[in-house]
């Protein structure tokens, strides 16, 4: 059963807004005069909004300082931006970019207040607990996935034999600001976006399914959900316009919130121990992985649960997203696996092999892995099972 009892965690203020970019001078300057901007490889440094950013903090009175994240976040990248930025006295860290520098940016201002590296401070990794104290920390996503600008944690990443992908989570440290702005989103290439997509896309459906949702989570993740129908077929058939931009971040912000509330499945429990060990895009692990979990996780329900309530909502899923009228459950749920495979094959989502896994790595992930949340406890036999259909 759905959860009727629910606590609201911390959320940023959010301003969604076309052009809000233009805002973030004066929302800077609201949180203090020493900022810290924190950018990825450098895309937004050598577009327009940076010289005009530099201009109005100037004008301001204002203080700027720059910290890049260049891939994903590292413990080591996050140190030395800190090591780098104690001394100027930093009020607000804005970070713009994609999820991993929203995340970097994140990490950078909780450690800007905190002693000691930041790997001793991540869950499953490090023994010290977060306290919360942070600077004032402003996200303004250039991408639409994975929801960072509204979570609390922030991911970090060594990659390679014995690596991980972990959090640094603190209520506090969620966003105190969420600047969205999908206009950021359109320079974004087609397949880069089709990866985003499918992360929050992944975010919303799992926490929609999850063990732990309750009815606030439920109805944020399908009012997002129905938003995102129509641009579906579009990302696959390439024709993303600007109200598919809309419709993505605004899915990517409101997976977020359902994430932290309702936790997710199987195929997030996938991409962290993955993407601890292979340097592949983690919308693109959702994405490989999306189909075949749910076919997975549909057909255990069937068998072992059948009065299950995601069994429900595989059903209202299917039915969300396929046409005709008046078919069974069973049709409909059948339909969401068909839909999910269909946006696989057509969105050009390539399987795991293609970023040097091979068939001896499977089973180790697999019992790494987690399912914690996903509507059917799957065995490291059914995982593994997954990895292999997408090898
Ligand atoms: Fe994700």
């Amino acid at each position: 059963m759905t959860k009727d009892s629910f606590t609201v965690k911390k959320l940023p203020r959010i301003v969604f807004e076309k052009e809000g970019i233009s805002r973030l001078p004066e929302l800077i300057e609201s949180r203090g005069s020493s900022v810290l901007v924190v950018t990825g490889g450098g895309s937004f440094t050598r577009s327009p909004h940076w010289q005009v950013l530099e201009g109005s903090l100037q004008r301001l009175g204002g203080e700027m300082h720059h910290g890049s994240i260049e891939a994903e976040p590292t413990p080591e990248g996050i140190d030395d931006i800190c090591r780098r930025h104690r001394r100027h006295n930093i009020e607000v860290v804005t970070a713009i970019g994609g999820g991993s520098v929203l995340d970097g940016g994140k990490a950078a201002a909780a450690m800007l207040k905190s002693e000691g590296s930041v790997v001793e401070y991540l869950e499953g990794v490090g023994t010290r607990k977060p306290d919360g104290t942070k600077v004032p920390f402003i996200a303004v996503p250039t991408t639409a996935g994975t929801g960072s600008e509204t979570t609390a944690n922030a991911v970090l990443s060594r990659v390679g034999p014995g690596g991980f992908k972990k959090s640094l989570r603190h209520e506090n440290y969620t966003p105190d600001i969420a600047l969205i702005d999908p206009l950021l989103t359109l320079g974004l290439p087609l397949q880069q976006t089709a990866y985003c997509c499918m992360d929050a896309f992944t975010q919303l459906v799992e926490s929609y399914l999850s063990t732990a949702a309750s009815f606030f989570s439920d109805d944020l993740a399908w009012g997002a959900l129905r938003r995102l129908k129509p641009s579906l077929p579009r990302l696959s058939r390439a024709e993303v316009g600007l109200e598919d931009r809309v419709n993505m971040s605004y899915a990517a912000c409101v997976s977020g919130i359902t994430l932290s509330h309702a936790g997710l499945g199987v195929v997030h429990g996938f991409a962290s121990t993955i993407g601890g060990r292979f340097a592949i895009p983690h919308g693109l692990v959702c994405a490989t992985l999306m189909a075949e979990a749910n076919a997975v996780t549909l057909e255990k329900l069937r068998n072992v649960d059948t009065g299950s309530l995601a069994l429900d909502k595989y059903a209202h899923l299917g039915r969300l997203l396929s046409e005709g009228h008046k078919r069974s459950d069973s049709y409909y749920q059948d339909a969401f696996i068909a839909i999910l495979q269909g946006l696989t094959a057509d969105c050009g989502i390539e399987p795991l092999g293609r970023f040097g896994i091979t068939a001896g790595d499977l089973l180790a992930m697999a019992r790494a892995s987690s399912c914690k949340n996903n509507p059917a406890d799957l065995g490291s036999d059914e995982r593994q099972a997954i990895l292999a259909a997408r090898l």
